[in-house]
């Protein structure tokens, strides 16, 4: 089954549907410091003008040799940008900003235990540290230019300089989300073909310790099943020198970090001369399929295009302090903590643990003990921010110049809290859209330029030129009132430039949906599939509804709900799983589960049990279902799909609709009478 193909359940279909909202706009103050004020920079970036445009973005980086195509597009849809360049990330991240800040803060880190002091990393320091570790990964690992490394770490300063590193050395890193199982980290080992894994033996999380090295110990022995052998598991400790996980190191394979850094003190690495398209990073993401994709992104573009965004919609100054609450494991992380910021100069916030830990103002203390003047999150934290402390932020003496939501459609309701409370009416928000593939914003406000509209992301940033279709292919114009399928008309640098190893999905689930001719070398035969639903309003502002695949954005965060089935049918006495969306006023959506039993089994406590037990091992606490429904049979159609619109009509008590059409209608009901209970 191609991916393209829209399934039964849309979210678009049961999104929300929010009342026009007026405008809000930004301050003198803030206009007066802005990066970008200049509303001339969306004819700079016009079609007509595509893509020459992205120069100005270029050229905010440090280049070895200038490059001399900006856009390659003989293999499309693989698109390389700044052909002939050559360049280092973390010389652009580091390196560039010792001259005249090097005893500027590039990293404070923020401990979990309120006790324990923050670490402020300089410029200096970042640079003595990224070249110890790439020293380290090239002579002690082996590793060299082109490999993939796996990553599997916490929020802590070890993870962007083992990133820099790596890009250092022009070694792929590969970072996996630390909160997700051994399990899924294997699948991201065995798929990126990584020999080295990097991981800490343990991260404080809601006041624990929790072991993370036993993850570690899976990861490895379910890779080996798999055919990926991982000769060396390299282990950062949480705390230097001191054991922090009951799980044992392996003789020969695993190697304490801190202990092999004493024989690289000093050490000094020249930064490779990377090619411009040469890969940075992947990042694994979900798909309608069981099977996460690789993102690959390049360096170059990539680069320019996080640099660029940084700074022209997140507004950085090298004198402001910028705190991004993201997880560096997910895409937001690496673009908007990591390689944004620190090409920028900034001083970036790295908080190890869960927002409301130990009480709902710690926020708002560490802001204030800070200075943060940027502030960087999702509508899932605002809205869990909201419920267990409404009235926290004026309690604390910290002002905000600028917001961002990030990661799923904000209700007006809470973008009002977030802009009142949180920004104390001081600070503008901008609602960034975009995605893991998309490396940079897609649609927000420039923020001294447009006003806010609660709701709605806002245009297409400069250069990024959006359009909507129906599902025949005809254009929706703005004002046409209507839902479609939003794509991107363009290529971008940001943009990622396949999916590892596998070109033909890429192709098939991003392109063959509205590709005008396979064959064209001609960019505007290829428009991207977004894989969202969206309104453009009269005023060209953009909303997003949400997804019209088989993703679930629980939190912000993507989940497959394949990838959740194919973990449940892990357990021998399921027979079927179908996963459904449910609506949630914290985290946006959750995912519900329904369970068919084979013959001879019969639903327990114990079973739900098992399965939940499943979903955390094979993929992590966040692909928890909000309920498991082990049921008698699926409503089926007479051909034996499942229904799942049916399914997740009833998880979301809404009328189920006709279905009379089904093999068994009367099943439907029997759930209805199980769910209301
Ligand atoms: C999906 C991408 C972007 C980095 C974090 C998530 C949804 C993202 C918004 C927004 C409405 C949004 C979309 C998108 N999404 N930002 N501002 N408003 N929806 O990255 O895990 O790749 O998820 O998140 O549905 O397709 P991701």
């Amino acid at each position: 089954m191609a991916e393209k193909e829209v399934v039964e359940t849309s979210e678009a279909q049961i999104a929300v549907h929010w009342a026009e909202e007026g405008y809000y706009y930004p301050s003198p103050q803030f206009i007066a410091q802005a990066n970008m004020t200049d509303p001339a920079v969306y004819d700079r970036f016009s079609l007509d003008n595509f893509p020459n445009c992205f120069k100005e973005y270029a050229d905010l980086l440090t280049w070895y040799e200038y490059w001399d195509e900006i856009l390659d597009t003989s293999d499309a849809p693989c698109f390389k940008w700044f052909k002939g360049g050559k360049i280092n990330a973390s010389y652009n991240c580091v390196d560039r900003h010792l001259a005249d800040k090097k005893n500027k803060t590039a990293l404070h880190f923020v401990p979990e235990l309120e006790e324990e002091k923050i670490e402020h990393i300089t410029y200096q320091e970042l640079y003595v540290r990224v070249n110890e570790m790439a020293a380290l990964l090239r002579d002690f690992a082996g590793l060299k230019r082109g490999d993939r490394v796996t990553l599997h770490l916490p929020m802590v300063p070890e993870l962007p300089i083992t990133m820099l590193a790596c890009a250092r050395l022009g070694v792929i890193h590969s970072q996996v989300f630390g909160g997700f199982s051994g399990k899924a980290a294997a699948d991201r080992i065995v798929d990126s073909g990584s020999r080295v894994l990097i991981t800490m033996d343990s991260y404080y999380r809601g006041g624990g310790l929790l072991d993370h090295k036993e993850k570690a110990e899976i990861a490895v022995a379910q890779a080996a099943k798999d055919g990926q052998a991982v000769d060396k598991v390299l282990v950062w400790q949480r705390y230097p020198g001191k054991a922090s996980s009951p799980t044992p190191m392996v003789d020969g394979r695993d190697y304490f970090v801190n202990d092999l850094l004493k024989d690289y003190y000093g050490v000094r690495v020249e930064p490779e001369k990377m090619n411009a398209e040469d890969p940075l990073f992947l990042m694994y993401t979900s798909g309608t399929t069981g099977k996460p994709k690789g993102c690959q992104h390049g360096t170059g573009g990539f680069l320019a295009y996080v640099t660029g965004t940084s700074k022209y919609v997140q507004d950085i100054h090298p004198e402001d302090v910028y705190w991004c609450m993201a997880d560096i494991g997910w895409i937001t992380g690496h673009s908007y903590i990591v390689y944004g910021p620190l090409a920028l100069g900034a001083s970036s916030v790295i908080y190890e643990g869960i927002p409301t830990y130990p009480d709902a103002g710690r926020c708002w203390r560490i802001a204030q003990d800070l200075d943060v003047n940027i502030f960087h999150t999702a509508p899932t934290a605002i809205r869990a921010l909201r419920k267990v402390g409404p009235d926290e932020p004026a309690k604390y003496n910290y002002h905000f110049k600028h917001m961002t939501t990030v990661g799923e459609p904000i209700e007006p309701a809470v973008w009002k809290w977030y802009h009142k409370e949180v920004g104390k009416g001081e600070a503008i928000i901008v609602d960034t859209w975009w995605q893991t593939e998309t490396g940079g914003f897609l649609c927000s406000t420039l923020p001294a330029i447009k006003p806010m509209k609660p709701g709605s992301a806002g245009p297409g940033m400069p250069g990024i030129h959006p359009i909507i279709f129906d599902d025949e292919g005809k254009e929706l114009p703005a004002g046409a009132g209507i839902a479609g399928n939003i794509c991107i008309q363009n290529p971008w640098p940001g943009m990622f430039q396949t999916i590892w190893g596998d070109r033909q999905r890429f192709v098939d689930t991003y392109f063959a949906r509205y590709c005008k001719d396979p064959n064209s070398k001609d960019w505007r035969d290829w428009p991207y599939l977004t894989g969202d639903a969206a309104v453009h309003g009269p005023d060209g502002y953009y909303r997003i509804l949400g997804r019209i695949d088989d993703v679930i954005n629980v939190s912000g965060h993507r989940l497959g709900t394949k990838e959740l089935e194919s973990a449940a049918m892990t357990v021998p006495e399921v027979a079927e799983a179908a996963v459904v969306p449910v609506a949630d006023d914290i985290k946006g959506k959750v995912p519900d589960m329904y369970i068919a039993l084979k013959p001879g089994f019969e639903a327990s406590e114990e079973m739900t049990k098992k399965i939940m037990t499943a979903m955390i091992t094979e993929i992590g606490p966040i692909a928890k279902p909000r309920k498991i429904w082990i049921v008698p049979d699926m409503p089926k159609t007479r051909s034996g799909k499942i229904m799942r619109r049916v399914l997740a009509a009833i998880s979301n008590k809404q009328d189920v609709g006709d279905v009379m059409t089904l093999a068994n209608p009367e099943i439907v009901e029997h759930i209805q009478g199980m769910a209301s209970k």
